[in-house]
């Protein structure tokens, strides 16, 4: 059984860039529908006790779309959770580094996020991965994700799901991503996740049942999972 894991944050954190009101519907109506179906869905699959991880990556093997969009979106839910903070920041060492190298500079990074996530037509996601050349910005349809991309590791992603932020921005999608991207976004999360993709630490893994309480959040913090 997979946990709805609770927001690293209070419901009002965010505010006003992400309201209350935006982060209780879509946390405690969206994210729990995609977690009970995802757990109704693996169980009549018979991948009850697998990670969802695992659960996303087979349910992409056997083609069973009903299984690939809720574990996907209660997957990318999580680590969309992780990769918000009240905590306003910028990017910093070796994720600096890499957004320069691949970008020339923050700006151009900021642009090119923006652009591509108020570009992307209908519902989905736009992520910060690193692959093989480098850091990039990508946007995937709907539940799609990076975790059946091959060669691709994310490190920070943003909703463009109507439901993400049409109380708090109604159509004005590039205004969310511009706010999302200068108030909100975890840039330490995001540093984390690159060292992890260079062997240092682990990445984020959705959190499980069996983890103690108190490391049910997703990581956002000085502990981290070991296992
Ligand atoms: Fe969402």
């Amino acid at each position: 059984m997979f946990i709805l894991p609770e927001l690293p944050y209070g419901y009002d954190a965010l505010a006003p860039t992400m309201s209350a009101d935006t982060l209780r519907f879509h946390h405690d109506k969206h994210h729990k529908a995609y977690v009970e179906k995802t757990n109704k869905l693996a169980g009549e699959a018979g991948l009850e006790g697998r990670a969802l991880e695992d659960v996303v990556r087979e349910a992409r093997r056997r083609s069973d779309a009903a299984l690939f969009n809720n574990a996907a979106q209660a997957w990318n839910h999580a680590f969309f959770w992780t990769c918000m903070t009240p905590q306003r920041a910028r990017p910093s060492g070796a994720l600096a580094q890499a957004i320069d190298q691949a970008f020339g500079a923050l700006e151009a990074f900021k642009t090119a996020f923006v652009q591509e996530g108020a570009g992307h037509f209908g519902s989905g996601w736009v992520w910060l991965v690193t692959g093989s050349d480098g850091l990039k910005v990508v946007a995937t349809h709907d539940a799609d994700d990076i975790l059946v991309r091959e060669g691709l590791f994310p490190l920070l992603v943003c909703d463009l799901w109507e439901h993400a932020y049409y109380l708090d921005y109604k159509n004005d999608r590039p205004g969310f991503l511009n706010r999302w991207f200068d108030n909100i976004a975890n840039w330490a999360f995001a540093e984390r996740q690159l060292a992890a993709a260079n062997g240092q630490g682990q990445g984020f893994r959705y959190p499980s049942e069996a983890e103690p309480e108190g490391r049910r959040s997703p990581d956002i913090g000085e502990s981290r999972p070991t296992a």
